[in-house]
């Protein structure tokens, strides 16, 4: 599958951008277990032309991470276009805009979902943002506002037309949040209609190897595309794959793998963040990884609140020796 000059595999997997979690050094742990594709946290427009700074270092990509997609949002059309050509400016591989997040904050004010309310503006808006750009557009959105206005199947068409390369669809309606169950049918109706061209990527639930076949067997997407599942398993992309290639459930990973995989995001996030925030922001991944461990309470309350870098390896060795059973 290719998003426009995107040479991408068969059965690709992208990981979802999230706020808060892909920032480099979890980008750099997805790509290297084989994350397809993969996109920034969200990036206000409003912001990035303010010149905010915490927000210009969002736009800062590598190539090791490539393809890589840098993700914008925001409700002014102005300002979303003068976003994109910064955003062009710092060389990702394609700019995708955000009509899917739900929080208040953002979709009440008429962006994210929000636009998923003014479909000229969101139509009008996707023209203007490809037109500002030589790089490849895409689109990430729900089904919909609520259940009444399911309206994905109207909208990828006119998105479509506007010249978007592929479209990433979320099978939840914005009422839904992140609550009930994604619904995939409609991403398979709106993959299986002829008129649509562009690659369309599921997003959605995926948790597991056997979901993501399904995914591509029943709905016949043409990517999907893991958020929340890849916490504490960044290594499901590696799983997804060798369950496609061999119909079999790949070895769990081992205590020593999964310390080597908890040094090497500890050791990117101080690179990315410094070591005051390096370590406060690698706690929960920390936990998440070791999850599961007998008896690891009193060994889970030193990793939250060790400070300093060399003793948290101390302890991340340490798990290694003496939890290994
Ligand atoms: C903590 C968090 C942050 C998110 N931030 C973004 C974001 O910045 N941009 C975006 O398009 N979606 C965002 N999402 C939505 C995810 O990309 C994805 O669509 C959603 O989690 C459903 O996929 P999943 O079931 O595989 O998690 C976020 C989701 C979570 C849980």
């Amino acid at each position: 599958m290719n998003i426009d000059k995107i040479v991408l595999p068969e059965y690709p997997v992208f990981l979802a951008p999230m706020e808060d979690v892909t920032d480099p050094s979890f980008r750099h742990i997805c790509k290297h277990f084989g994350a397809d594709m993969m996109y920034t946290e969200f990036v206000a427009s409003e912001a990035l032309i303010r010149d905010v700074k915490k927000t210009f270092k969002k736009l800062e990509v590598s190539d090791y991470e490539r393809p890589i997609g840098i993700q914008l949002y925001g409700h002014n059309i102005d300002a979303m276009v003068d976003a994109a050509k910064i955003a062009t400016e710092a060389n990702p591989d394609l700019i995708d805009i955000n009509y899917g997040c739900p929080v208040k904050k953002i979709a009440t004010r008429g962006a994210g979902a929000g636009m998923l309310r003014d479909i000229p503006k969101m139509i009008k808006m996707t023209e203007e943002i490809v037109k500002a750009t030589n790089l490849p557009v895409t689109v990430k959105t729900r089904l919909g506002w609520d259940s009444d206005e399911l309206i994905i199947e109207d909208i990828a068409e006119r998105l479509q037309d506007t010249g978007i390369k592929a479209l990433t669809i979320h099978g939840r309606t914005r009422a839904q949040m992140y609550k009930g169950i994604a619904d995939w049918t409609l991403i398979g109706k709106v993959k299986n209609n002829q008129r649509i061209k562009i690659p369309i990527i599921g997003n959605g639930d995926i948790d597991s190897p056997q979901k993501a076949k399904e995914a591509f067997d029943k709905y016949g997407v043409d990517g999907i595309m893991v958020g929340r599942a890849t916490y504490g398993r960044p290594y499901i992309f590696k799983e997804i794959k060798y369950f496609l290639e061999h119909g079999e459930e790949m070895r769990p990973l081992t205590l020593k793998e999964k310390v080597e995989l908890a040094k090497m995001h500890f050791t990117k996030s101080i690179e990315y963040k410094g070591e005051r925030r390096g370590v406060y922001e690698m706690r929960r991944h920390l936990v998440s990884y070791f999850k599961g461990i007998p008896n690891f309470k009193e060994m889970r309350l030193k990793l939250v609140t060790t400070n300093e870098p060399e003793k948290v390896i101390e302890l991340i060795d340490f798990i290694l020796k003496n939890y290994n059973n």
